[in-house]
């Protein structure tokens, strides 16, 4: 059995696009291998410096994960920074990647192009990344394209540990979702944290109504027929939408005196029946941060233990026991 892992920063709100993209897929997987998956608060660190928004962000994503359903008997759900056991693993790693290998990061250029704080943590972030997988033996780590870098960046780092100080580290594989798929956000772009272009499909009503009101279209007049596979609105639709209720929605495109306003309440209606259940379980478990927490614990207490055998061969290994 192989083990899967992976992190979902919490530098906001999980949006459609983390659920489809990441957040599901990784369940389905969890339903057969054994998982481990983590919030990567202490990357978010990198972003976030509102300590009520980490929180808050930390609990949002947690509870994603949980009212999508993960089993978290037979699998882990864990906060990155309850195991500080990945910090000291990431200086030992530090010691040995060569400058040049993170200065040339895709991630980090763009990063240090947009952002006003370039710090020091954008710049090892693949170190720490490195750390989290490598710290659990872990086979295989489901991500997005954006992430490949990254991954090669680990296992170029675990080989070259092991190369230096003998057989430590399980190399990991990078598991790429099959379809790639990009979900769009309100602005047609990629959905992302980032945009400010995101749909929360948990959230509240009064929120979801007015983040899928915000979506760009074009400025087509209520008579006139319209065309499903150029418009956001069709594109977010029929991501979620079974063959049916795309070709009925496709069909009222095409009849024209359908408005773009007429298909976002579809939409919004779509998203209130598909996402009933979870969308009630992610309420449920907001009003319960305790229990939440008490999830975040349980993963962290089995985290641990991986992580304490794991540093111990390290440490044996480097000369420092
Ligand atoms: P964001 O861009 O919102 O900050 P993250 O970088 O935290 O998202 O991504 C967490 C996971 O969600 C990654 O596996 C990423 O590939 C996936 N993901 C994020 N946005 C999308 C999207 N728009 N479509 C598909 N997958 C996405
Ligand atoms: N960097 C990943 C992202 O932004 C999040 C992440 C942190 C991660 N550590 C990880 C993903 C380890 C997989 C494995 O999406």
């Amino acid at each position: 059995m192989s083990r899967i892992l992976t992190g979902i920063q919490s530098s906001g709100k999980p949006h459609l696009g983390n659920i489809l993209g990441a957040i599901l897929p990784a369940i389905e997987l969890s339903k057969t291998e054994e998982s481990l998956f983590f919030i990567a608060d202490l990357h978010a660190l990198t972003t976030i410096k509102d300590p009520k928004k980490l929180q808050e962000n930390t609990l949002a994503t947690a509870a994603t994960w949980l009212a999508c359903g993960l089993d978290t008997q037979s699998n882990l759900l864990y906060r990155q920074s309850d195991v500080p056991q990945v910090t000291e693993l990431m200086w030992y790693l530090n010691c040995i990647t060569p400058f040049p290998m993170l200065a040339n990061a895709h991630s980090f250029k763009d990063k240090s192009d947009k952002l006003s704080d370039v710090n020091t943590g954008l710049f090892t972030y693949p170190v720490l990344m490195a750390a989290d997988i490598i710290l659990y033996d872990a086979n295989i780590v489901p991500v997005g394209k954006d992430q490949l870098q990254h991954l090669e960046i680990t296992r170029d780092i675990a080989k070259s540990f092991n190369h230096i100080y003998g057989e430590t580290f399980v190399i990991p594989e990078s598991k790429i979702k099959k379809d790639c798929m990009i979900i769009p956000g309100t602005d047609g772009q990629k959905m992302s944290k980032s945009y400010n272009n995101c749909i929360h499909i948990l959230e509240d009503e009064r929120i979801l109504k007015k983040q899928i009101m915000k979506i760009q279209t074009d400025s087509k007049g209520l008579d006139e027929r319209k065309e499903p596979e150029n418009c956001n609105i069709f594109k977010i639709y029929k991501l979620i939408g079974d063959q049916k209720q795309c070709s009925i929605l496709e069909q009222k495109y095409q009849n024209g005196g359908f408005g773009y306003g007429h298909a976002k309440s579809e939409l919004l209606d779509l998203i209130l029946t598909k996402y009933k259940l979870p969308r009630l379980k992610f309420q449920e478990l907001m009003n319960n941060p305790k229990f939440i927490e008490k999830e975040l614990e349980k993963g962290a207490k089995k985290a641990n233990q991986i992580a304490n055998s794991v540093l111990q061969k390290v440490k044996k290994n480097i000369g420092l026991m």
